[in-house]
């Protein structure tokens, strides 16, 4: 199948361009490099040996958008398109809801302009806010959304369901990650945050590399086994290979899915910081600090609609991930050094 893969030089997206070029799909990118690198894609190229398309663009920009549509017949969308970082959204609300709403309203227009009424989106655990049922199954009803950038996607998974109510030629899946992390076995790909990192796993491997001082851990009184907070953390490229799965197990036949992408298991802030240590023989230091406004004791998934509808399931575990990670932070230190505009 031909994919239009939006964000697709980003940290997810780029791993399933991967994944996507193993399975024989043809995949053009558009990105607008807010926040990822050129490089990322010629490394994909180097590890795929395939050309990547690429199209330097924002998703918001219709004439753009029109005009890769109009260029390709795409079979499906892969929308990875958005902003992510929960702080900033906090502060620039707008910017989020325009962003990630506008993007993905004129992506849906353009592309049934087109004849492309396939489209797979990246939701996220946050829709669920403090989940009501662990392990969480997608029956478990959305949450109170605590900042704009969960809100903004809980806002576009409700736009996409009047959509698809509204037209039932659409066929959306809706993927709800928890939480990625880990890299290309390869270590020539991973997640290269801009700045100090928001998120636990970039933030270890930015000490280990001595980058930054010590790891903040955000509460050791919640009720939990050790008092950190638990997440279901899920290697990217598990994550990528589940949007090949959606992709050649149900899109064109599913009308509108929701499927949770996770392990199933839980961890601790702790237990990811002795997996790291152990596997990677690094020390990491930390100290303990309050709760971060915002943060939920517990969330782990049920992944068994996934596994029981389009046979995937998490193959790697906490070491794998965090080897993976720290293969990746400690050969490329300053993450992607961009190698020019010239692909
Ligand atoms: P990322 O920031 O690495 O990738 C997003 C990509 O989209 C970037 O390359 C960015 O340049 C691009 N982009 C942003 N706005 C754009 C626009 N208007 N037009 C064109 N390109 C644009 O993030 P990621 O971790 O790869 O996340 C991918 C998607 O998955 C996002 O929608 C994110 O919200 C969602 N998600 C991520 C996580 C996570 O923890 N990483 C969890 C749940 C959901
Ligand atoms: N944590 C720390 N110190 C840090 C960073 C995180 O102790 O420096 C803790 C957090 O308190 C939490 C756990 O590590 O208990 C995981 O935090 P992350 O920031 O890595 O991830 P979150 O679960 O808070 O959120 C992430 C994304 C969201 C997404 C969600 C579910 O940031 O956008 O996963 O997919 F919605």
């Amino acid at each position: 199948m031909k994919i239009l893969v939006t964000g697709g030089a980003g940290y997810i997206g780029i791993h399933t361009v991967i994944e996507l070029q193993a399975s024989g799909h043809e995949v053009v990118v558009v990105d607008n490099l807010v926040n990822s690198k050129l490089a990322a894609l010629k490394r994909a190229e180097q590890i795929s040996g395939k050309e990547v398309l690429f199209l330097e663009a924002d998703v918001r920009n219709r004439n753009a958008m029109e005009q890769v549509c109009q260029s390709h017949r795409f079979d499906c969308c892969i929308h990875f398109a958005g902003l992510k970082a929960v702080g900033e959204s906090v502060l620039q609300p707008w910017k989020y809801y325009d962003n990630n709403l506008t993007g993905t309203l004129v992506l849906l227009d353009v592309l049934a302009n087109n004849g492309c009424k396939n489209l797979i989106f990246s939701s996220s655990a946050t829709v669920y806010g403090n989940p009501a049922i662990i392990p969480v199954t997608e029956a478990c009803p959305k949450g109170r959304c605590t900042n704009p950038y969960a809100q903004s996607k809980s806002m576009a998974e409700q736009i996409l369901m009047d959509i698809h109510k509204a037209d039932p030629e659409w066929n959306i899946v809706l993927l709800r990650y928890f939480n990625p992390i880990g890299a290309h076995k390869s270590g020539m790909i991973g997640e290269d945050p801009r700045g100090i990192p928001n998120n636990l796993m970039p933030y270890i491997t930015q000490v280990a590399v001595g980058k930054l001082e010590k790891l903040s851990i955000f509460g050791d009184d919640y009720h939990t086994p050790d008092g950190t907070g638990v997440r279901d953390y899920i290697h990217v490229v598990d994550l990528a290979k589940g949007h090949v799965k959606a992709l050649d197990s149900v899109i064109g036949q599913c009308g509108l899915e929701v499927f949770n992408l996770g392990t199933g298991s839980g961890y601790s802030v702790l237990d990811v910081v002795n997996s790291f240590e152990k596997v990677n023989h690094v020390k990491i230091a930390y100290e303990i600090k309050g709760r971060r406004a915002g943060d939920i004791a517990i969330c782990y998934s049920d992944p068994g609609k996934a596994e029981r509808v389009l046979g995937w399931k998490a193959e790697y575990g906490l070491e794998d991930m965090c080897r993976d990670s720290w293969n990746w932070q400690k050969n490329n230190p300053n993450g992607f050094e961009d190698e020019g505009k010239k692909l």
